[in-house]
């Protein structure tokens, strides 16, 4: 067994986390979250699946041009196509890998694939030798490995071992084991590959299906894994995956029981990263989700407050400082507050390095937002950045909006967008009040969208917390769907700069695809 205490992190937020129900993301957004994780110190960053779609392809393309730190990695089924998406994506990365998987277990193997076990290794070895021909780093998976038998799982390994792969990935799927059982499993791999001379590392990809995907993680690891597959705030597809800052802040505070295993995870951006996540997906991690929902270090009764106080060890095995919760930073600023005082909470929020024409329009904003709202939390603070940060290619931008008095007639909308130093005023109306302004936007850009879904959502508290807008529209009906986000006081404004930003999205990925690669739309 190896004696390398260092568990390589692969994060799979843009991923597997991508493919949670309603979290699906745009290029900007990936690449943010992206940055985020660079500064986390993620080892591997699985950017996404480029063969999916060309929205996928392109985010992982910028991606890869993007980062330096982390390794890039694509995943691709144990098909040529995909396996050359993959390595095309990634080619630009300073660190890269491709992941290619093929189901191992019978269920799988007889329903799915109605393939049998030799052509799944066939086929596997296949695909981890062309993985090679466009990297050095291979990553197999053994998709249900935790519904798989041992024998085949050790057949298939020592095959793709020899074809070249150097990190076996062992997925429960389906969130079907227990502990005992992943400790087992491992076990016997680690041993297997120990004793066939090679040094490849075992890997853990544990779903959430009964609530065990960390611990199932951790068993893992004291068994001899060493790569563990996780996603911010334990999204993933249907219950999702194993959540990274719970695995890294329990191998951190129970060093007693992991002994010398580290990570290279800094921890103090870890809030960071789940309120970015949480914000750029909508998907709110549960209050008293461990380590990063709202109550995760708020003390209610008397006795732990009381306690706390006279010593923080009392009621607290961790300190909200460590994942980067600084103190008493939860109500910020007003109306008084100067460009300094915004400048010191961006650097507080992880924001520091935010280009002065970012930090311009940001400042703006939030004197906009102060004259309208008395108390700005951080949340508010991070959404008018992100929301700059994301909506920094404004091809069409939304200056006004005017609806009619929609409890009497016909609804109807005013809408100003700026095109080219242009400004252009139509008025349009519609089943409803939205309706009459996608509608009206719709007549001003000459691109016909479909709304596919619509999420609004309050960032702060109170009646005048900020709404944020989240919309899915495909344009033109054949392309795939884009996301846009829109963040005002008003939810109708956000509504239509939700809908011009997916717009805007759609129009430069179309242009960046057009540029840069062979995988247009
Ligand atoms: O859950 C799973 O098996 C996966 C593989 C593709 C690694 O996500
Ligand atoms: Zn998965």
């Amino acid at each position: 067994m190896t004696n390398n205490k260092n568990i390589i992190i692969f994060d799979t937020t843009l991923r597997d986390g991508e493919q949670s129900p309603g979290a699906s993301m745009n290029t900007a957004e990936k690449i943010q979250i992206a940055q985020q994780l660079e500064k986390l110190r993620v080892d591997v960053i699985e950017a996404g699946f480029a063969a999916a779609s060309p929205g996928d392809f392109d985010a992982i393309y910028q991606i890869a041009k993007t980062i330096k730190n982390s390794k890039i990695c694509s995943l691709a089924r144990a098909v040529d196509n995909d396996i050359k998406a993959a390595g095309e994506a990634i080619a630009a990365a300073n660190a890269k890998r491709i992941h290619t998987f093929i189901a191992t277990s019978p269920i799988h193997m007889q329903y799915k694939l109605k393939m049998s076990p030799d052509e799944v290794i066939k086929r596997a070895v296949n695909a981890v030798q062309y993985a090679k021909t466009f990297v050095d780093d291979v990553e197999f998976s053994l998709e249900d490995a935790g519904r798989s038998e041992l024998p085949f799982m050790k057949e298939i390994t020592q095959a793709v071992i020899e074809a070249g792969a150097s990190t076996i990935n062992l997925p429960d799927t389906v969130g079907y084991r227990l502990p005992q059982e992943i400790r087992y499993m491992v076990e016997q791999m680690v041993g297997f590959i120990d004793s066939i001379g090679s040094n490849a590392i075992v890997s853990l990809h544990n779903h959430n299906d009964l609530g065990l995907g960390v611990a199932n993680t951790l068993a893992g690891i004291e068994a001899g894994a060493r790569q563990v597959e996780c996603t911010i705030n334990g999204l993933g597809e249907r219950a999702g995956n194993a959540a990274m800052e719970e695995i890294v802040m329990t191998l951190k505070t129970r060093q007693d029981l992991f002994p010398g295993i580290t990570t290279n995870i800094n921890t103090k951006e870890i809030y960071q990263a789940s309120r970015m996540v949480a914000n750029i997906t909508g998907i709110e991690p549960q209050p008293n989700k461990a380590i990063v929902g709202k109550n995760a270090f708020a003390h209610e009764s008397g006795i732990h407050q009381d306690g706390v106080l006279k010593h923080q060890e009392t009621y607290e095995i961790m300190k909200p400082e460590d994942i980067g919760i600084e103190k008493n930073n939860s109500i910020v600023l007003g109306k008084h507050s100067g460009r300094a005082a915004f400048k010191d909470k961006l650097g507080q929020l992880g924001f520091a390095d935010l280009a002065s024409d970012e930090l311009n329009a940001a400042f703006e904003r939030f004197k906009l937002l102060c004259d309208k709202k008395k108390e700005i939390m951080d949340d508010d603070v991070r959404m008018i950045v992100t929301d700059e940060k994301l909506n920094h290619n404004k091809i069409y931008e939304i200056t006004a909006v005017q609806i009619s008095d929609c409890s009497r007639g016909v609804p109807s909308a005013v809408v100003c967008i700026k095109h080219k130093d242009k400004e252009i005023i139509e008025a349009g109306i519609g089943d409803g009040t939205m309706d009459a302004i996608f509608k009206t936007i719709d007549r001003i850009t000459g691109y016909n969208g479909t709304l596919l879904d619509y999420n609004v959502k309050a960032v702060s508290e109170g009646k005048d917390a900020l709404a944020k807008v989240t919309c899915k529209v495909t344009f033109n009906d054949d392309n795939p769907p884009m996301i846009g986000h829109g963040l005002n006081l008003d939810t109708m404004v956000a509504s239509a700069r939700a809908y011009v930003g997916a717009l805007n999205s759609y129009l430069s990925m179309k242009d960046m695809l057009n540029k840069n690669n062979p995988h247009q739309i």
